[in-house]
């Protein structure tokens, strides 16, 4: 249960934890890459990776609030919420609109991520790590791809900052703040707890995505 009445606990650390390093990692690695500052980049590159697999890993196994399967909704309850939503009530996690977001931001990000893996720039001086294990045609494939899916990843990013915004100011739903501290206001009435956690689940999660990760940087090659 909450201990604060007025409020309850609605994103679990990790949720919030990743949000934040996924930004600023996003960040350094737009930075790097069009600084050709390729040792950061593949540094930044792989922390985003080892958070995006954590984030889909802690969908299935993560608090209610962070699994897939208590957001993503058909198109018959987006069509409610569209019709019914009074901007009054806060959503006890992601909104049925704002699920999908979900699943575009983490695909996009993913997929610029494992193109990464596997790029090679025109003259074959920078690679990712996992471009040994396919033809450089194929290198040169993946590369137009992580390009051209990070600037489609732009405009999601662009269309989230701005829903984010018009829930923050003309809804005067406080989602931001809510990314950061895991709470947020409870309706009048409304009898929902706090989200919990499994540490266990988590330690699985941090353990697998490290040895993954780990993998992935000598590019599966163990030798
Ligand atoms: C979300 C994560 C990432 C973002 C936003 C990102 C973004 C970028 C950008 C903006 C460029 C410059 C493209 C250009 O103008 O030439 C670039 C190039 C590059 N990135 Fe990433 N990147 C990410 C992850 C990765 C990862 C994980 C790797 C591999 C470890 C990687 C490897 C490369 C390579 C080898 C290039 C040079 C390829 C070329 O010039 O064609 N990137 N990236
Ligand atoms: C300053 C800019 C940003 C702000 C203020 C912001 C704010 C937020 C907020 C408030 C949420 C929760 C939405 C809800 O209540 O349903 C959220 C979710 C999310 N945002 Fe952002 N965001 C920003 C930038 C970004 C960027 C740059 C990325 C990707 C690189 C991103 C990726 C995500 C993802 C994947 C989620 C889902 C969180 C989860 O369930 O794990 N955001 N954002």
């Amino acid at each position: 249960m909450s201990t604060d009445t007025e409020s309850v606990k609605v994103w679990d650390p990790f949720v919030r934890v990743f949000h934040w390093s996924l930004i600023t990692l996003f960040g350094i690695a737009w930075w790097s890459g069009e600084n050709h500052d390729m040792e950061r980049h593949k540094q930044a590159g792989y922390a985003i990776f080892a958070l995006v697999v954590f984030r889909v890993f802690w969908g299935f196994a993560g608090s209610r609030t962070a699994r897939f399967a208590q957001f993503l909704k058909g198109p018959g309850a987006i069509m409610a919420y569209l019709k019914t939503h009074d901007g009054e009530r806060p959503s006890d996690g992601h909104n049925p609109l704002g699920g999908w977001s979900v699943v575009a931001l983490l695909s996009v990000i993913l997929v610029i991520t494992l193109a990464g893996l596997f790029a090679v720039d025109v003259d074959g001086i920078e690679s990712g790590p996992l471009a040994d294990w396919v033809s450089f045609d194929t290198g040169r494939i993946a590369s137009e791809w992580h390009e051209s899916v990070f600037k489609a990843a732009l405009a999601v990013i662009g269309l989230h900052i701005l829903a984010i915004g018009y829930y923050q100011v003309l809804n005067a739903h406080n989602l931001i703040g809510s990314m950061i501290t895991g709470r947020r206001e409870r309706a009048k009435g409304e009898a929902v707890e706090d989200v919990k956690w499994s540490p266990v689940m988590a330690l699985i999660g941090i353990a697998g995505v490290g040895a993954l990760t780990w993998a992935v940087m000598s590019g599966f090659k163990f030798g």
